[in-house]
């Protein structure tokens, strides 16, 4: 993966840039399609997590489908050859012009989170002489248990229509002659690392499901949402997520009716660990007891460690030392939550190194900024380096 010809590479090109290993999103992609069988599931991909031409290429060609949440990942899906049949739309907030734009795009489906939404979808469809297929983004309150700012099932989340709203919606539907409803929609979090609560959702999920079903209505698809984590501390060693585990959750607790599938919105789990940060170190500097390493990468090319107070592995990858020493690695920018690691054991650091940030392509590029006006980062790929 990383032998010494690609880090010879890496010094000749202007750092920071995300490099994409395209062999272990292959990989990925080939072990995803074994495990989830396409007679129960169909996948789709959480496009918020990467958008890259490159990427969405190899992810179409497995045959997966698009989880968008904006008019704009709609548009990306369609210009990259996404079928518009595979593409679902999501989001607690679409503007007019997003539905508009979807429905002339014949989307498969819009997630709809509010009851407002149904309504406006319905005005929008009639307008244009079409009826919508939609499914009930239903917030069933269960805590994911990860990180507070990536939990979206709980009742103190924003997403998702109170649970105990569906029978009033199902009077409502009857007089919306513009949607047909097709499907119930979950997602509870991301980087869910206890699957028990997966478990939770398939009971609620089955109960819904049963609920509408008495009422009159077969629904096409139960969507599970996302939350496959992947493996942050050991990402060489478990660098393919437990796709097994995950699908035969689903397998062995959703009740499915006559031909319902079950969707699921993967983002994380595919991407993720085929992206890396690499940087090079412009300054090293003892303050006070505390060494620095100081990154021409910062929380502009990867917010996670400053958002989330998430774990990025940290390699350096050019060092020949011996000796090790702990440091902060932080970044350029002027904002004190400018971290990617606190006092981490690295091999003796100097101005040049290039340093590895690992398991950066879920939620790296797609949410980087030009805060202080920076530059916007480049990607390089495996198969040209
Ligand atoms: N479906 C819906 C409706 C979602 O909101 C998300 C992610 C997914 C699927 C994909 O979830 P995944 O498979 O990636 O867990 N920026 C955060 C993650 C935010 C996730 C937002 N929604 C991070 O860097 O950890």
């Amino acid at each position: 993966m990383f032998n010494n010809d690609i880090i010879d590479s890496f010094k000749t090109i202007d750092t920071p840039f995300y490099y994409y290993d395209l062999n272990i999103l292959s990989e990925t992609l080939e072990k995803l399609i074994i495990e989830a069988n396409s007679k129960i599931f169909k996948v789709h991909y959480a496009i918020k997590a990467n958008t890259n031409s490159k990427l969405l290429y190899l992810i179409r060609n497995h045959g997966i489908g698009i989880d968008a949440v904006s008019g704009n990942e709609v548009k990306k899906a369609i210009e990259e050859g996404f079928d518009n049949k595979d593409i679902v739309f999501a989001g607690v907030g679409k503007t007019d012009k997003e539905i508009e734009y979807s429905i002339n795009s014949k989307i498969s489906c819009f997630n709809c989170e509010s009851i407002q939404e149904i309504q406006v979808i319905n005005d929008i469809s009639k307008k244009s002489l079409v009826t919508s297929n939609i499914a009930l983004r239903l917030n069933p309150n269960i805590e994911s248990k990860t990180h507070k700012n990536i939990t979206t099932g709980t009742k103190k989340n924003k997403f998702g229509i109170d649970i105990n709203d569906v029978d009033d919606i199902l009077i409502l539907l009857k007089s919306l002659d513009n949607i047909n409803l097709v499907g119930i929609h979950f997602h509870l979090g991301s980087q869910i690392t206890n699957f028990k609560v997966f478990d939770k959702l398939c009971k609620i999920a089955n109960t819904t499901n049963k609920k509408i079903f008495d009422y009159g209505i077969l629904l096409n698809h139960i969507n599970v949402g996302g939350g496959l984590p992947i493996d942050y501390n050991n990402p060489e060693k478990n660098y393919i997520p437990n796709f097994s585990e995950y699908f035969n959750v689903y397998k062995k607790n959703i009740i499915l009716l006559k031909n319902q599938k079950i969707y699921v919105e993967l983002g994380r789990s595919l991407v993720g660990q085929c992206g890396n940060l690499i940087s090079r170190v412009l300054f090293t500097k003892k303050s006070y007891d505390k060494n620095y390493v100081i990154l021409d990468a910062g929380m502009t090319e990867l917010i996670r460690p400053a958002l989330y107070n998430s774990y990025h592995k940290i390699s350096n990858l050019t060092s020949i030392e011996s000796t090790f020493k702990k440091y902060d690695v932080v970044g350029p920018l002027c904002e004190s939550s400018d971290i990617f690691l606190k006092n981490i054991k690295l091999p003796f650091s100097k101005r040049n190194d290039i340093f590895r940030i690992y398991s950066c392509g879920a939620y790296g590029k797609t949410m980087s900024l030009n805060y202080n006006l920076r530059n916007t980062i480049k990607s390089y790929y495996s198969d040209i380096i």
